[in-house]
């Protein structure tokens, strides 16, 4: 499931000694394997073989730029949010073409910027969000493709943080209100191309059945539209797929494909998907430092280097992350923790009552499933510059990304001369 195993008592990222690539450059540090990553993209893309589905690796999980440069070599195209992960995207060297767009709000900029590089398709969210799109489609005289997003009020059984697919949450358009504008005012867009369905229901979803009973939804739609004359070629099932962070026991890619591709065939869509956390999310782990030990009456805190800012899932939806030392000496006793971050807030703890080895500053911890909604995700909080992120290839390392240094933290900030006293 993934390359990071423990050898003669060391942690390893495929070939290469966890502790090494800590001591050369300190922690924090995001360490990926390269192995694990390409082999979750090919287990998908091989599961669903028969369907030959456009692959959009969900850059918001994860868009460090090499990371979505292999992707991309390998053939993914790319889910994005914003004009920012547009930039990014091309800069991996993303063709337009394999590049899709979603979020609730798409600035006009971004819609200019998104038409005039041609990307594959916008992910639209609401039918104001549509007329927008085809208003700046007119001005610069082009055709605007686009995917409606369906909200087909179907619970994924998630964290309520990561079901988007129930009436309450913002995304999408109902079922309902996307039938009413095709049938009865598409005439009101006439430089929006529909090139189908969009859904994306929630993430960390263990089952194929909520995934199941949301196509089963959007396919008496697309039978509806198709009766009336409307061509409907694609189906974009979103991203979603759960992983194992604890004790889950997710579907594979192999069951999830046997579920779905039958009901794709019969329905004659092209699918396509986005995958985020499937891909990345047990392909890193995040290396921190003890820094302190607080004897506590019921359990220790291991203050460590690494905090809310590094890693805001356990803040964040109270994520479970498996934490484990990068070398284990034989010691066999152990106490019961809270590894907290040094940031101030108290919700700035990576993990809960963990019975770990006995630790000592300077033990150094990994916490695992940190390679989706991790780095992407982390801030200059309380002054701390980000984490370094290293990307492991078999025997070899490479910094990917370097860590930031105090002088980042300033770089955009600006003293008005007006303002300073002489
Ligand atoms: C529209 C869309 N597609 C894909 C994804 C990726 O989801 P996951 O990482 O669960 O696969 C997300 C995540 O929020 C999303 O909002």
């Amino acid at each position: 499931m993934h390359d990071f195993h423990v050898r003669r008592g060391q942690l390893y990222c495929e070939q290469v000694p966890v502790d090494r690539i800590a001591s050369a450059v300190g922690t924090p540090v995001y360490i990926y394997s390269h192995h694990t990553l390409l082999d979750h993209f090919h287990k998908l893309r091989r599961a669903f073989r028969a369907l030959q589905p456009r692959i959009c690796f969900s850059v918001k999980a994860n868009g460090n730029l090499a990371i979505l440069t292999l992707l991309v070599q390998e053939g993914a195209g790319l889910d994005i949010v914003s004009g920012g992960e547009l930039f990014r995207a091309l800069r991996a060297g993303c063709p337009p073409g394999r590049i899709v767009f979603a979020s609730v709000g798409k600035s006009s900029e971004e819609i200019r910027e998104a038409l005039r590089r041609k990307i594959f398709c916008f992910n639209v969210e609401s039918i104001p969000e549509l007329l927008a799109i085809n208003a700046e489609a007119r001005r610069l005289g082009c055709a605007a493709p686009v995917a409606l997003r369906i909200n087909p009020n179907v619970d994924a059984h998630t964290h309520r943080y990561i079901t988007t697919g129930t009436a309450e949450s913002k995304f999408g358009v109902s079922l309902e209100a996307a039938e009413a504008f095709i049938l009865r005012r598409w005439r009101e867009v006439p430089a929006i191309t529909l090139l189908g369905f969009h859904l994306h229901i929630g993430s960390q979803i263990t089952k194929s059945a909520p995934f199941l009973k949301a196509i089963r939804r959007v396919g008496a739609l697309i039978r509806r539209v198709r009766r009336a004359g409307v061509d409907v070629d694609y189906l974009n099932l979103g991203g979603g797929l759960g992983i194992v962070y604890k004790d889950e026991r997710p579907q594979t890619a192999e069951a999830f494909a046997n579920a779905v591709i039958p009901v794709i065939q019969r329905l004659k869509v092209r699918l396509i998907l986005e995958p985020g956390r499937f891909i990345v999310g047990n392909a890193g782990i995040l290396v921190t430092q003890v820094l302190y030990v607080k004897p506590m009456r019921t359990r220790d805190f291991a203050v460590v280097d690494a905090g809310m800012n590094d890693l805001i899932r356990p803040a964040l939806y109270g994520a479970y992350h498996e934490v484990a030392p990068t070398k284990r000496n034989g010691q066999t006793a152990t106490r019961l923790y809270d590894v907290v971050g040094p940031i101030c807030e108290s919700a700035d703890v990576l993990a809960r009552e963990r019975r770990l080895p006995v630790l000592k500053p300077g033990r150094r911890l990994a916490i695992f499933g940190a390679g989706a909604y991790g780095f992407v995700m982390a801030s200059n909080y309380n002054g701390r510059p980000r984490a370094a992120e290293v990307l492991v290839k078999n025997r070899r390392w490479f910094i990917i990304r370097r860590r930031e240094t105090p002088e980042d933290l300033l770089r955009q900030d600006v003293i008005p001369s007006a303002l300073v006293k002489s």
